[in-house]
């Protein structure tokens, strides 16, 4: 493993450890999102049982990582509020929009961000970004749309690639568009929320984030 991913790696651990902090009800069940910033958060909370007894997950890797950690896995429909959700992010911007997706949890991670009331992105610095778009935004699509919704991005000047290996936790396909970059977020998620055959698109701008934790080297930083 290179220095610089050792280094991310640190960072995720950093700023899992910080998200700690952030837990105050031990009984209110707790949104746990999806990916390897995450996985550290949840390796932090398995090293202090008790802290969480419930949660629920963006996806079925994260719940079964939470369930090996002694944490409950609720389903969304037994509860009926969501105090806290934390997740990581692809990239973010300073107004806390966000892409999301690279591990194919988008559309679960949406609903869980619009279900709670305060949304927590933990990120490494690497994350942090003045225009989104150098990270391929990922969309989930219904399968029989796909190529309909590519022809669509592509005429808006995207350059989509199909997932292949990857089938979400919902059945559907992934396209990831290159080549974007993302001057309006809230605008363009508007506009790709209206073509029919999109599940849901991996920006996170008409419901940002919160609160950012971003891990540096020169320690936590809250934004
Ligand atoms: C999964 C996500 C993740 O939050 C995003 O991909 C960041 O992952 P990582 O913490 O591994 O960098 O949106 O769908």
């Amino acid at each position: 493993m290179g220095a610089d991913k050792t280094d991310a790696q640190a960072l995720k651990r950093q700023v899992a450890q910080a998200a700690l902090a952030l837990l105050e009800d031990d009984a209110a069940t707790l949104g746990v999102g999806t990916g390897s910033t995450v996985n550290a958060f949840i390796d932090a909370l398995a090293s202090c049982p008790g802290r969480v007894r419930s949660a629920v997950s963006s996806s079925q890797a994260s719940s079964a990582r939470l369930a090996a950690a002694g944490i409950a896995v609720r389903d969304l429909n037994e509860i009926d509020s969501l105090p806290l959700y934390i997740d990581g992010a692809d990239e973010a911007n300073a107004a806390r929009q966000l892409i999301k997706g690279g591990g194919g949890a988008l559309t679960r991670e949406k609903i869980l961000a619009a279900a709670a009331r305060r949304f927590v992105c933990i990120i490494d610095a690497s994350k942090l970004v003045p225009v989104l778009g150098a990270f391929p935004l990922p969309i989930e699509v219904i399968p029989m749309a796909r190529n309909l919704i590519a022809r669509e991005l592509s005429a808006r000047g995207g350059r989509p690639v199909w997932r292949r290996e990857c089938v979400t936790d919902n059945g559907n396909h992934i396209l990831d568009v290159h080549g974007w970059r993302i001057e309006d977020p809230p605008a363009l998620e508007r506009e790709l929320n209206q073509l029919p055959g999109i599940v849901s698109v991996g920006l996170f701008a008409a419901r940002p984030a919160d609160l950012l934790l971003i891990g540096t080297a020169a320690g936590v930083e809250r934004r």
